[in-house]
């Protein structure tokens, strides 16, 4: 047994105009939970919510069997209910469309839900986050996640890339040392992975152009809202790709990315009050800042002692952010402050092929990429001077033995992507279960 009509339905349907499907009229039944009630005189209302919609169901005296105006009496949040009755247009419903009642049975009573609409904190609505993602904005921010992580999906399954999944156990440090999650259980010393990406190279070296969509651990010492230890990144890694090709690349995913919310999440972004025009507005060519370029506006602009040669802080991303309506690429930082596989610029070794892509109106970094180092010389050298172990980087430079090439990839990650999308202040919201320094249960 399962359902045969979600509230989604009702609606799309009614949106695809098509006669034979339209559905007023209709008599149908639905599933669900009581997410509002409420009684004007003799006719009571109330708010049907099945996971895919809200539908609000309108019980008449005339209309509606005693026992259902019974049942309706002894209704709380969230009681799980069944319910028949025929579909009738609304205008000032949501949606558009009202369901009047002709029956109604309890499936289940739900005593003192915790999360009432009066205002709650944030520490004791993550503490209820199994119940908070119930509510209309929670559930509009994960919907939306969905959206891009199947958007994400169908753009590279459509190019042909081969979805090459990473190891979650390592014993390499691909992003550092400082925030790796260490597992004991191995003889070896071992890691929950911070990236994919040394296994995507092996990938791209197989496959020619592949993707990892996988969670990322790291081991944040700092508490902000751009942070989670655990949080999910899409990379991307291509034989023969370059600098250039992998910022043409990025462009193209958050193009789709953003016009697949558009088109298939619109009722969520206006429930989240989001300012779509500044979605809309996201077109190629996005604008591309050498480091430094945007380090010559720091210098002059940074609220955070930004000097030449350093990594951006949260604010300075705003601030560089801020002087353009889309997305723009910063690229070519220095490679004192970078992992030991970016290939340096054969212009100038001190600085780096590498791209990070910051989001618009002061949503951070979303992208982090460029080109890796090909040759097995440098690299032994990078990974001796970034104190990294040489002997579980083996099977690494293996693949610069046998038949190097140029490679480029990017990381992605899921929850400031979709942050920036829902204009989330705080990632926290747009993964279903965060987890973060403070912060482990539910
Ligand atoms: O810039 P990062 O660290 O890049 C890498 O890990 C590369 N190895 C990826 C690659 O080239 N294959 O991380 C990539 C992206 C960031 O731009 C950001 O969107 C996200 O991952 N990210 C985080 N998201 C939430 N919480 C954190 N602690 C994050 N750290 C990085
Ligand atoms: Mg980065």
């Amino acid at each position: 047994m399962r359902p045969s009509l979600y509230i989604e339905d009702i609606f799309k349907n009614e949106r695809q105009q098509s006669d034979a499907q339209t559905v007023a009229g209709k008599t149908v039944q639905l599933k669900g939970w009581v997410y509002n009630t409420r009684s004007s005189g003799k006719i009571k209302f109330l708010l049907l919510r099945d996971g895919t919609g809200i539908l609000q169901c309108v019980l008449f005296p005339q209309n509606t069997a005693p026992e259902a105006m019974a049942i309706f009496d002894e209704l709380t949040q969230e009681c799980a209910i069944e319910v028949e009755g025929t579909l009738a247009a609304a205008p000032k419903s949501p949606g558009g469309w009202e369901l009047q009642l002709k029956t109604m049975k309890l499936l289940s009573r739900a005593p003192d839900y915790p999360i009432t609409p009066k205002e709650h904190g944030p520490a004791f609505l993550l503490d209820q986050r199994h119940l908070w993602i119930r509510s209309k904005m929670q559930h509009a921010i994960l919907r939306i996640r969905s959206e891009v992580i199947s958007a994400t999906r169908q753009f590279f399954d459509d190019q042909g890339f081969v979805c090459f999944d990473a190891p979650i156990f390592t014993p390499n440090a691909c992003e550092g040392t400082t925030n790796l999650f260490q597992v004991k259980y191995f003889e070896e010393q071992a890691f929950l992975t911070q990236s994919g990406q040394l296994y995507e190279e092996a990938g791209a070296m197989a496959f020619g152009k592949v993707y990892n969509f996988g969670p990322t651990f790291r081991a944040e010492k700092s508490k902000t809202r751009r942070h989670l230890t655990e949080f999910w990144m899409v990379e991307p890694e291509v034989a023969f790709m370059d600098l250039a090709g992998s910022m043409e690349l990025a462009e193209d995913l958050m193009c789709h990315v953003v016009e697949r919310v558009l088109k298939n999440r619109r009722p969520e972004l206006v429930a989240l009050e989001r300012d779509i025009t500044k979605l809309e507005a996201v077109k190629k060519p996005f604008p591309r800042l050498h480091y430094k370029e945007a380090a010559a506006i720091l210098e002059k602009e940074s609220k955070d002692n930004f000097k030449m040669g350093m990594d951006f802080g949260g604010g300075d991303e705003t601030i560089l952010a801020s002087k353009f309506d889309r997305p723009v690429f910063v690229h070519g930082f220095p490679t004192a402050i970078k992992a030991f596989y970016m290939k340096e610029d054969p212009t100038d070794p001190t600085y780096t092929l590498s791209c990070d892509l910051l989001a618009p109106e002061g949503f951070g970094e979303i992208i982090g990429g460029g080109q890796r180092e090909e040759s097995i010389d440098v690299l032994m050298k990078k990974i001796g001077e970034h104190g990294l172990d040489p002997a579980v980087f083996n099977w690494y430079l293996d693949l610069r033995k046998y038949g190097s090439v140029p490679h480029a990839g990017f990381g992605m990650g899921v929850e400031r992507c979709t942050a920036w999308i829902c204009g989330t202040q705080h990632v926290r919201e747009t993964i279903p279960f965060p987890r973060m320094l403070y912060r482990l249960t539910p």
